[in-house]
């Protein structure tokens, strides 16, 4: 690689780490769908009784530290189940190493790791897979998305009242019941919903053009880095504003109709500003 070119160096550095996403991505999805196959314990819970963490997402979240120090020991580490760690090359990797732990806790097949690289503070690259169906759903920052190496694209927008959206409920009862009566108002102004149990899949959903949209209050920038990615370099948007519970709130959808969609959740009382 030349170094009196910066962007060609830029661009081999985004190629590179997208490439490791997915091979450390693959791995600990290995391991998932190994321990899947026996009974699954549950280690501990977070945020309330039923936000748990099972002994699968430790070890994912081992194994994937440990990949990425081994392959690039100078780079930043920031995991779902608490590993947080700074580091000097400007590259930090933000992994879900199980989104959608009830799911894997049930043996319902909508289960992923999730491994993003920022660089210098913005996700370039990611993977996002599922060890359940075999889906891989990568990007690299302006390299466009794939599902199992073949281009995704969102779906062309059609009117408001015929977009599927998908939506997600917080771990925290007091902010479910405002999602719920958010639910109540959108549901007869759309064509319907869908809860599938995985952020990260969600957005993946939306990204190759298998439903409309998704919002939801309550999840983290590792439920979102890598596959916020592959939604927006599959032409959608994605953007964080503060829900109607006090936390963070992801709306995405494909970029055409994003004003819109936004408009209608902050009327339907998803968002803080709107109450
Ligand atoms: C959760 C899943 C779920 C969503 C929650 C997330 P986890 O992630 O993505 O669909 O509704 O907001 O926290 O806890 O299974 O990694």
């Amino acid at each position: 690689m030349s170094t009196s070119d910066p962007a060609a160096a830029n661009r081999a550095l985004i190629a590179e780490l997208a490439e490791l996403a997915l091979r450390v991505a693959r791995e600990a999805a290995d391991l998932v769908r190994e321990r899947r196959a026996e009974p699954v314990e549950v280690a501990l819970t977070k945020s309330s009784p039923v936000d748990v963490v099972t002994e699968a997402d430790q070890a994912s979240e081992r194994l994937l530290a440990w990949l990425l120090k081994a392959a690039r020991p100078d780079d930043g580490f920031l995991g779902e189940e608490g590993a947080d760690v700074a580091g000097t090359s400007g590259v930090r990797w933000i992994v879900d190493p199980i989104d959608g732990t009830v799911n894997f806790l049930y043996g319902i097949a909508q289960y992923a790791v999730s491994v993003a690289a920022e660089l210098d503070g913005e996700v370039v690259a990611g993977a996002v897979v599922n060890p359940a169906s075999g889906l891989e759903f990568c990007a690299a920052l302006g390299g466009g998305a794939t599902r199992n190496d073949e281009p995704i694209r969102v779906r062309d927008t059609v009117p408001i009242d015929q977009r599927l959206v998908l939506t997600g409920f917080s771990y925290e009862a007091r902010i479910r019941a405002l999602q719920g009566q958010a639910v109540a108002q959108l549901l007869p102004k759309v064509r319907d919903l869908r809860r599938f149990g995985s952020a990260a899949l969600d957005l993946c959903t939306v990204a190759c053009g298998q439903a409309d949209a998704y919002v939801e209050e309550g999840g983290h920038l590792w439920d979102y880095a890598a596959a916020g990615l592959v939604l927006r370099e599959a032409g959608g948007r994605t953007r964080m504003l503060p829900g109607v519970g006090g936390t963070d709130a992801m709306v995405a959808a494909p970029a055409e109709g994003f004003e819109e969609f936004l408009a209608l959740v902050g009327e339907v009382g998803f968002l803080a500003d709107h109450r």
